[in-house]
């Protein structure tokens, strides 16, 4: 097991109508926030409404920062620092998905940060290192989909629309103080939005999992009792949006699955950095639907020349039998199975019914190397050729053929 250091600062306040606990919270922060909201679903549904009436009951004032958008840029994190500022907000509340937590959370960093756009703390560049995130308004979530788990970790994803680069920065001060998950929230999602959640959770369960090579046997476990709980409820949250027992598996799921309790794996996260390099150049595709279309493309990859892993989830979560059957065949079954529960849940499409196009890919395999690859030789310098670490280690050629594979669903 890779050595780490576990801390848990977010107070996670969990469960059906435990909203009404917000305000409380709030009042002990301040009396002027900033309400961080996405385009329409907290609006649409009445959340808007409801938790800005809850606030004022309790004497803090809320200025609706909206209409953040699917992948936040930077113009918008910027655009909400100066929210901030005008309104004097004491602290930050996100209400909904992943994209409105992560603006929230850098807008929190980009309100201290005296005009520095906020891109300053999330650049990739060789040549100018990032600055590092000191400070940060409080910052309380609300989600309202079960998915990106945003609320109680301390990393936010940005776009930059210039570079065309789509990257996670973490810090410390992102740590939000609050996380209310409450999955009454979370009904309204609609079952194209409740599939890619799940999927996402997945991938957050999976990705050191399947990448990591360490012996860690409490976080596989953590890891297969995510997927099997995510496996166990989604199809019921799809066929009755209101099964509150079914939201709230999903909505614990999300959380803990990006919660810190699988750290110790010195693994990566391959299919969230595709993902990132995609979505980058495709800004309307929602996270957890690229992550849906890469992830048994980026499984079959790795079963192929290191089907521990994916034999040992195949066992474990989807029924394939102990029966002495070799590791790679388990590995084929456990990935049919899983593919099989794509197709149920609707999740199971090709990136060209996302609008990716074949000429793109080349580009996407660039930027994903250049932004996560490792050199192959580490005195080639900047122009050696580079891989994705993973259990099978991803090169270039590996990158196109997963990425063309995904294409065609
Ligand atoms: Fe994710």
């Amino acid at each position: 097991m890779a050595p780490f250091v576990a801390r848990f600062p977010t107070r996670i306040i969990f469960g059906l109508g435990e909203v009404a606990r917000l305000p409380g919270e709030a009042r002990a922060l301040g009396r002027r926030a900033l309400l961080v909201t996405g385009r329409a679903t907290a609006r649409r549904h009445g959340y808007l409404d409801l938790v800005r009436q809850m606030l004022a009951a309790q004497g803090v004032e809320a200025t609706v920062f909206g209409g953040v958008e699917e992948n936040p840029t930077v113009a918008t994190v910027n655009r909400g620092a100066v929210a901030a500022g005008d309104c004097h907000a004491e602290m930050v509340i996100a209400l909904g998905g992943g994209s409105a937590m992560d603006a929230a959370k850098a807008v929190a960093v980009a309100a201290l940060a005296k005009r520095e756009t906020i891109w300053t703390f999330v650049r990739r560049d060789r040549k100018d290192s990032p600055r590092r995130a000191e400070h940060a308004l409080p910052i309380i979530c609300v989600p309202t989909l079960a998915g990106s788990g945003s609320e109680a970790n301390e990393v936010a994803v940005v776009s930059n629309p210039e570079t065309r680069e789509k990257l996670a920065f973490r810090a410390e001060c992102m740590f939000p103080r609050v996380a209310v998950v409450d999955p009454d929230f979370t009904c309204s999602a609609s079952a194209p939005q409740t599939a890619w959640g799940a999927f996402d959770i997945v991938s957050h369960a999976l990705e050191t999992y399947l990448s990591g090579t360490e012996y860690t046997p409490l976080q596989d476990r953590f890891s297969e009792a995510i997927v099997r709980t995510v496996r166990d409820h989604l199809q019921k949250a799809i066929d009755s949006p209101l099964d509150k027992p079914a939201r709230a598996a999903l909505s614990w799921c999300s959380t803990a699955a990006l919660g810190g309790v699988l750290a110790g794996r010195r693994g990566t996260y391959p299919i969230h950095w595709i993902e990132h390099a995609l979505s980058a150049h495709y800004p309307a595709l929602q996270h957890g639907r690229g992550i849906a279309m890469l992830l048994p493309h980026v499984m079959a990859f790795t079963a192929q020349k290191a089907p521990a892993k994916c034999a040992q989830l195949a066992r474990e979560v989807f029924g394939v039998p102990r029966d002495g059957a070799a590791d790679a065949d388990a590995a084929a079954a456990g990935l049919k199975a899983f593919i099989a529960w794509q197709k149920e849940t609707g999740a199971r499409e090709g990136l060209t019914e996302a609008g990716v196009s074949a000429e793109a890919l080349d580009r996407i395999a660039d930027d994903v190397l250049r932004l996560h690859g490792v050199p192959i030789a580490p005195d080639a310098g900047d122009r050696g050729e580079r891989l994705l670490p993973n259990s099978r280690p991803i090169d270039r050629a590996g990158l196109k053929s997963i990425l063309q594979a995904a294409l065609a669903g």
